[in-house]
């Protein structure tokens, strides 16, 4: 049993008054719905500001003999053109492996690839002037799909593998076994805010650009090596982004660049920011996997031996794509304990986009691949899936074995059977599987089906040194709380639950503290804001700093009260010892008289954490977080058409630091996963040219997608690892509870044979795509 043991219970503050745990408003809650919240592109323009646009490449891969910039340059309000040759530091934006132009020299490698920049006096002028040149390309051969790139041995890096055990001897002991493959499409990020960087030069060499990123540092970093200068002369700020979800984690760096290089020449403040049909064209997306799997299994359904094969599309880059497979080869297990396993990860260099970060980061791909074939087993044994997945759910804490991981980290915080076990109640599963399967009896035309499928998911960058945050707390005479940290504000509420931690480090209320932009000249060297660990992080940081202020404070209180200082408490606005209490305010002028210190720097760095890339083994994750969810569809076997009627998903946030921002973040993961699983393609045509670049051709969920019927709920559990106030992160994981939708619907399908065979379904299950699998289900039961 997982119950946290009395000494986890004994370190957490019981006390009554509490500024974290409670469900605060996002901080922007208001300026959000008044429209005064200000993104980049909000930001008054100064005096003599130039917009940028990008020339993009029409071939996917192609030399470049000469382009003719002529007409562009002399387009109506064009101040400057500049090409590769231009750019006075290095040409490279690539954040790990030093792989990704800014702009093409000699050679484009997708259509949309930037290959120029202008500049003109306003943004139209600007696009229009963009698609003025005149291309000498010499085609290439192009490679487009994951599939082409395993053909052609064509990857951005070397094979990843991990083994445990003895797949092939397994195997051959099974009693049963299936083999298969899979696809899984891509996903666009669809960031409402679009790429955006404001590139401002100040005096002598140095810039300030605001940036919609999810990491500052590192486009401080690449912005200084692109106009040859320090780090020292950039500063990179970022108030908010209208959404991330990956995309910016890297890939704001080509548009911070641009902007920056064409501010810097002209020294004038340059502007760029996507359309979203350029943003579509030039950015990378989650990544689309192919799979190839073989696995044994024994009469119950557990499963004895895995292989699995998975090649992505990395793009014509290697951008995050290292990382990304890494992830996935580590959650391929998902929530299941796999004894015996092969995996192997292949990142296919292809003529496309340069895909990167999306909320999981490979994790889902990598779990939805063993849910198909947990899937399968249970069709092929006449088995309720959801028993099938009992079965293989990694032990129990206090049971021997069946708890590590095929990568070697034991699982030692396992909550899940308790929560299947609560979500299996609450959403009435058994009985509505009964009742499903009269209606589908009854039923030729609409089949109904159901699904509960589970996540286990690992928390902390694999990549040990990015685990690290700072922060920086200023106490102001009035008693008033400024917070600086080095996360990202996306709209998931880092900025709430960070103030949350500093208030009630303080014991002042939530609306004494203020979180401001995140700049790179006030917290240095930070990680992406991302791997879901932004409130993890920096919490522990601003707590670090928040901590040193308050026992400064402490030692001025007790003398005040003229008692112990161990005995000092702050709550509820005021420094305590017993039933004495001055206000905080009163402790913090005091102090200030006395010239002590108001102000504090903190820093974290998650302990314990190791990781062998070569061996893919080691303990790379702090904790897992865990979640189930239950869904029911209905299909129109005729049309293809589908419904989500209701959805129930349960999540471990843990002792949740804010659980309505928690229930949000589960209810916008579990929409937007299920829009990668069905409703969103990514469509390349024959010559290479992403064809769904905009709202009208690629379909994202919309609110009349929703399920009428919802429940979201928190599990009620604590974190066993030390996290800020033993919570759970929430960004991404439950992006993988919507694999219940598309587990349903190919139940539904399934329900068109009678359950007798395997549906081929491969995601996105667009209407096109359910329809085929309907019809292919049909054709092989007759
Ligand atoms: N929520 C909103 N509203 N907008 C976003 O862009 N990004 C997601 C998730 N939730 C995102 C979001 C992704 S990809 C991550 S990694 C986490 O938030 C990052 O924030 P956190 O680590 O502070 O949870
Ligand atoms: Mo999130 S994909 O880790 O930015």
């Amino acid at each position: 049993m997982n119950t946290p043991t009395e000494s986890f219970i004994a370190k957490i503050d019981t006390s009554p008054w509490a500024e974290v745990g409670r469900s605060h408003f996002h901080e922007s809650a208001e300026l959000h719905v008044l429209g005064e919240a200000t993104y980049t592109d909000d930001v008054p323009e100064l005096r003599g500001t130039l917009h940028a646009a990008l020339g993009l490449s029409q071939k996917p891969h192609a030399k470049i003999n000469s382009i003719n910039l002529d007409a562009v340059r002399k387009s109506i309000g064009v101040v400057a053109v500049y090409t590769a040759s231009d750019i006075p530091g290095t040409n490279d934006c690539g954040p790990i492996i030093h792989d990704d132009p800014i702009l093409a020299d000699g050679l484009v490698q997708y259509v949309g690839q930037p290959m120029f920049i202008v500049v003109a006096d306003t943004h139209d002028n600007a696009r229009r002037a963009a698609r003025l040149a005149v291309v000498d390309y010499e085609e290439l051969p192009a490679i487009l799909t994951p599939q082409a790139a395993k053909a052609a041995k064509s990857f951005v890096l070397p094979p990843m593998q991990l083994k445990r055990g003895d797949f092939k001897a397994e195997l051959e002991k099974a009693p049963h076994s299936v083999k298969g493959e899979l696809y899984v499409g891509g996903q666009e990020q669809f960031y409402l805010e679009g790429q955006i960087s404001y590139a401002i030069p100040k005096e002598d060499r140095t810039i300030l650009v605001l940036c919609s990123t999810q990491h500052p540092s590192e486009m401080q970093h690449i912005v200084a090596h692109a106009i040859g200068v320090h780090s020292h002369s950039v500063t990179v700020e970022c108030r908010r982004m209208g959404g991330g979800f990956g995309g910016k984690e890297s890939q704001s760096a080509m548009w911070a660049a641009c902007a920056s290089i064409g501010a810097m020449k002209l020294k004038r403040p340059v502007k760029l920011r996507a359309d979203r049909d350029d943003d579509m064209m030039v950015t990378g997306k989650r990544h689309c996997f192919h799979y190839e799997y073989e696995v044994g299994y024994d009469n119950n359904g557990r499963i004895m031996a895995a292989k699995v094969e998975m090649v992505s599309r990395a793009g014509f880059s290697t951008d995050l794509s290292g990382p990304v497979a890494t992830r996935a080869v580590c959650h391929f297990d998902n929530a299941y304990y796999l004894s015996d396993v092969d995996i192997l990860a292949l990142c296919g260099k292809t003529n496309t986009q340069s895909n990167t970060a999306f909320r999981g980061f490979g994790g889902p791909q990598g779990a939805i691949a063993i849910e198909y074939i947990v899937d399968e087993i249970a069709r092929n044994l006449g088995k309720d899936a959801l028993d099938v997945r009992k079965i293989n759910l990694y032990g129990r804490n206090d049971e021997e074995g069946r708890n590590f991981t095929p990568y070697g980290q034991k699982v030692a915080d396992n909550v899940i059977h308790e929560l299947i076990a609560e979500l299996e109640q609450t959403s009435e599963y058994r009985k509505r599987r009964e009742a499903i399967n009269a209606y589908n009896a009854k039923s030729p035309v609409l089949k109904k089906g159901l699904a509960l499928t589970p996540v286990k998911f690992g928390v902390a960058f694999n990549l040990t040194h990015l685990n690290q945050a700072g922060a920086l707390v200023h106490v102001y005479v009035d008693g008033s709380v400024l917070v600086n940290h080095g996360g990202t504000e996306m709209g998931q509420g880092i900025n709430t639950k960070v103030a949350q931690v500093v208030a009630h480090e303080l014991g002042v209320d939530l609306e004494h503290v203020r979180v401001t932009a995140t700049d790179t000249s006030k917290v240095a060297n930070t990680s992406a804001t991302a791997a879901s660990t932004g409130a993890d992080l920096n919490g522990k940081a601003a707590q670090d700093a928040a901590r040193q202020i308050r026992e400064r404070l402490a030692v001025v209180a007790a003398k005040l009260m003229e008692g112990k200082v161990e005995d000092v408490r702050f709550y509820a606005n005021c420094a305590w010892i017993a039933e004495k209490s001055l206000p905080f305010g009163t402790v913090v002028q005091k102090a200030y008289m006395s010239r002590v210190q108001l102000w504090s720097d903190g820093f974290y760095a998650t302990p314990g954490l190791h990781w062998d890339a070569k061996t893919m083994t080691g303990s790379p994750f702090y904790y897992f977080a865990y979640g189930a969810a239950v869904a029911e569809v209905a299909v129109d076997t005729l049309t293809g058409e589908w419904r989500l009627l209701r959805a129930d998903a349960l999540y471990d946030a843990g002792n949740s630091l804010n659980p309505a921002i928690d229930i949000g973040q589960v209810e916008g993961a579990f929409i937007q996963g299920m829009g990668w699983l069905t409703t969103e393609e990514l469509w390349w045509n024959k010559a290479g040219k992403l064809m769904t670049h905009a709202p009208s051709t690629y379909k994202i969920p919309g609110i009349s997608d929703c399920p009428e019927t919802f429940r979201v709920r928190l599990f009620k559990n604590i974190n066993v690892s030390d996290s800020i106030h033993r919570s759970k992160a929430v960004g991404e994981p439950p992006l993988l509870l919507p694999f219940s939708v598309f587990y349903a619907i190919r139940d539904a399908i399934s329900a068109a044979g009678n359950h007798r065979v395997n549906p081929p379904l491969n995601a996105p299950a667009t209407s096109e795509a359910i329809l085929k699998a309907v019809e292919a289900v049909q054709a092989a039961v007759h």
